[in-house]
């Protein structure tokens, strides 16, 4: 039976800073529903990523997890079951995420690999994913290195790859950040087909107040490390409790007027 919950709870991180403690993230807790969009927002350096790298078990040197716990439905699961078979994930800036002397061909096998998936054949596997994210001649991006995409076929790469697993649940970090505007708007789509298509939940990881009217179901808003505020969006927009959500809002308002959908 597909699991239709996947619940994240009592996240805490912390650091070592000029000889003190310091705590990156405190109490994060989170649920991520099939189906479903969660928006995390807040200001650069308010500890989205870090939460996202904590959550899968890919935390930078120098950077501890105290505590949390993640469950699948009704059951505990680790953190490093969670990456990849669970949770697919994506990035900002695609372009970093591939190594530049590697074909597409090989950045689906070390996949796959790290995943201990197998397939009858990679390349129709890798093709079909291709295919699946809207690349155009899917077959023809086997043998290409990341220079010869542009921004927006990475991310559809990137996207690709972290559904070879099948994974019923998604993180996407900031994954329209680094794309210009039209593309941006096809990689929202793209995400918005994964949730209606495949039932995806997805966690959405965003500064783009825009992209959270038109994709989230709901918005856990972050500031210096915890959730100040969690409510539908619909709420999120037009009665933001805390001052940080009336900030966020406002500035987007200010930008796009009062269109929100
Ligand atoms: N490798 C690291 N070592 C120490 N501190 C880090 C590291 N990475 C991020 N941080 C700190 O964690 C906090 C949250 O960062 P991050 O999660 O990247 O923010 P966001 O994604 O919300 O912009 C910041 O204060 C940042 O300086
Ligand atoms: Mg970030």
């Amino acid at each position: 039976m597909p699991v239709s919950t996947l619940t994240l709870s009592d996240l805490r991180i912390t650091t070592h800073q000029g000889g003190k403690l310091r705590t990156l993230v405190d109490g994060l807790s989170l649920s991520v529903q099939a189906g479903r969009v969660l928006a995390l927002v807040g200001a650069s350096g308010s500890g989205k990523s870090i939460s996202c790298a904590g959550w899968l078990d890919v935390l930078p040197s120098g950077v501890k997890r105290e505590m949390g716990q993640a469950r699948l439905g009704d059951k505990a699961i680790s953190f490093a079951a969670l990456r990849g078979r669970v949770v697919g994930s994506i990035m900002q800036n695609p372009r970093s995420a591939f190594n530049p002397v590697m074909t597409m061909r090989a950045h689906a096998r070390e996949t796959l690999k790290a995943l201990g998936v197998e397939y009858a054949s990679l390349d129709d596997a890798v093709i079909a994913a291709f295919a699946d994210v809207g690349l155009d001649d899917p077959a023809g991006m086997l043998g290409l290195h990341p220079f010869e995409l542009s921004g927006g076929m990475l991310q559809r790469v990137m996207i690709a790859l972290a559904l070879l697993g099948n994974p019923p649940f998604l993180f996407a970090d900031e994954p329209t950040t680094d794309l210009d505007l039209v593309v941006q708007k096809h990689i929202l789509d793209l995400l918005e087909t994964l949730v209606t298509r495949r039932n995806m939940g997805i966690l959405l990881v965003t500064h783009d107040m825009g992209g959270v009217a038109r994709l989230a179901d709901d918005v856990a808003v972050m500031d210096q490390g915890r959730i100040v505020e969690m409510a539908p969006v619909a709420q999120i927009f037009a009665a933001p409790e805390h001052v940080i959500t009336r900030n966020l809002v406002a500035a987007h308002l200010s930008l796009y007027g009062q269109e929100v959908a």
